[in-house]
């Protein structure tokens, strides 16, 4: 674990963009897309820019989520507008506490309906 968070770091300060190892096909056939994550040091993981330097997202709607152990979204909400400018990214996204996550299937559900879900 020491070994992976010493790892993103690293990729971090180098503003890495790790190559995807799956790809979509079918992008085009959504409007609105739930894009999940692990918080790492603050900050989207370095693969999620490789993800969002892929695909286009102009004209759709993107609402994140997360999983953390305490910095909560961070700013990764801006970061990913600033990185598809021509989405609508809700701020409201969802961020559950990695001790919580498995235990949080009814405020992910309070969550949707409040977005509108
Ligand atoms: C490399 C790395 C960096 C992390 N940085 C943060 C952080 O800055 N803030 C935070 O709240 N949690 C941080 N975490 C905790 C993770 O967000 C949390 O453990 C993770 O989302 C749980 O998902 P996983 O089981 O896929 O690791 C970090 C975890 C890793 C592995």
């Amino acid at each position: 674990m020491n070994e992976l968070i010493d790892y993103a770091l690293e990729e971090q300060e180098e503003d890495a963009r790790p190559e995807l190892t799956s790809h979509i096909e079918n992008l085009n056939q959504y409007d609105t897309i739930f894009v999940g994550y692990p918080l790492w040091w603050y900050d989207l993981p370095q693969v999620m820019y490789s993800f969002f330097d892929e695909y286009d997202f102009s004209g759709k709607t993107i609402i994140p989520f997360d999983v953390h152990n305490g910095s909560r979204l961070s700013d990764t909400v801006a970061a990913i507008q600033e990185l598809e400018p021509d989405a609508a990214v809700i701020t409201d996204g969802f961020a559950v506490s990695h001790n919580n996550a498995p235990d949080a299937s009814e405020d992910v559900v309070d969550w949707l309906e409040e977005i509108g879900f």
